[in-house]
Order: structure tokens, then C-alpha cells, then sequence
């Protein structure tokens, strides 16, 4: 009996692969997009000052870029503790790149979250993740990450690029 099945990432888990994984794809989700609109207590920020990282928000036009991974399920239990500030598993459809659907799992972090910060002033967010750091380091360390790894599958997203490169700018006080 095959056990296994395909996660979704589309932040951190695109460059950060800390789990055993059989197979690994692009793949595409489409209805949602990627925003830096998830505040992070626990990765790149702490309780009183969050940083900022991706959760996906419904958006019926655009399609998201990521990596699909197929996992045994034990690795649940570890991807459940990994994203446990405030995301949710949802089972959604997923293209890979060789053109197969396939059900997969996505961990999104919902509006009503109470870590969500939503949206802000580019310049503002750009800020924020310069000046933050959590246990796994620098916030501004984890966008320069995801922004080179989306460059790398050759994703147009212009939200992800605008703040990197606002964020390049901000001086330290
Ligand atoms: C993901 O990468 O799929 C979830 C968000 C994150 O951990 O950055």
C-alpha cells in the first residue's frame, strides 16, 4: 500500500528541505497567491517582535509557483511541528511540472490566524523583515532565500521581488 503523499511548498520549504523526501517537483497551484503576510514568532521573529514570512491568500487568477515533494506520511508529524505558528494543513490539486494532477497537502496560514499580520505599506514590511531575527536567523536572510530560489525555477512574482528589493534599501537605525 503506497503511504505516501505530495506536500506543497511554496516558502521556506521550497529551499529548506529538513525532511526525507522520495520524489521532488515544481508544481503549480492555482487560486492562490504567495504573500508576506504570516508573522513569525518562532522562526524569524519572536513573540514581541515577528518577522514576516509567506502564507498563500485566495486569489482566483493567479497561480502559484512551488515544489511538490512526496513524503511518507510520518513526515507529517515533523512538517506539522515546522509550520505550527499558525498554519492549517488544506488538501488542494496540484500540476507538476510534467503536466500530472495529483491531491496534495498545502500548510496555509489562514486571515483569521493569531499570528496573521496581513497586509502593510511595502516600504513598511520592508522594515520589519530587515530589522528581525528569530531562532532560525535572520529574517531578510529567509526572503533574500526564497526570492533567489523563485528566480532560480524562473517564477514571475512581482510581490516577492518588490520586497526584496525594498528591503535591500532599508538602512539599520
Ligand atoms: C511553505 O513553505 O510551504 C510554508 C511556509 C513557510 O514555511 O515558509
Amino acid at each position: 500500500m503506497d503511504t505516501s503523499s505530495w506536500v506543497f511548498g511554496y516558502g521556506s520549504l521550497i529551499w529548506r528541505a529538513d525532511f526525507p523526501w522520495l520524489e521532488r517537483q515544481p508544481a503549480t497551484l492555482s487560486g492562490w497567491a504567495r504573500r508576506f503576510w504570516q508573522g513569525s514568532h518562532d522562526h524569524r521573529g519572536v513573540a514581541d517582535a515577528p518577522g514576516r514570512v509567506v502564507t498563500l491568500v485566495r486569489a482566483p487568477d493567479e497561480t502559484c509557483l512551488g515544489v511538490a515533494y512526496r513524503v511518507e506520511s510520518r513526515v507529517f508529524d515533523h512538517l506539522d511541528q515546522r509550520e505550527k505558528n499558525g498554519y492549517e494543513r488544506a488538501e488542494v490539486s496540484l500540476t507538476l511540472t510534467n503536466g500530472e494532477d495529483v491531491d496534495g497537502v498545502v500548510y496555509i496560514a489562514p486571515i483569521d490566524n493569531f499570528a496573521f499580520l496581513g497586509d502593510a505599506p511595502l516600504a513598511e514590511m520592508a522594515r520589519q523583515i530587515q530589522n528581525s531575527t528569530g531562532p532560525s536567523g535572520r529574517n531578510i536572510d529567509y526572503l533574500i532565500e526564497l526570492a533567489n530560489a523563485l528566480r532560480d525555477m524562473g517564477a514571475e512574482d512581482p510581490h516577492v521581488f518588490a520586497l526584496e528589493a525594498a528591503a535591500r534599501e532599508v538602512r539599520h537605525p
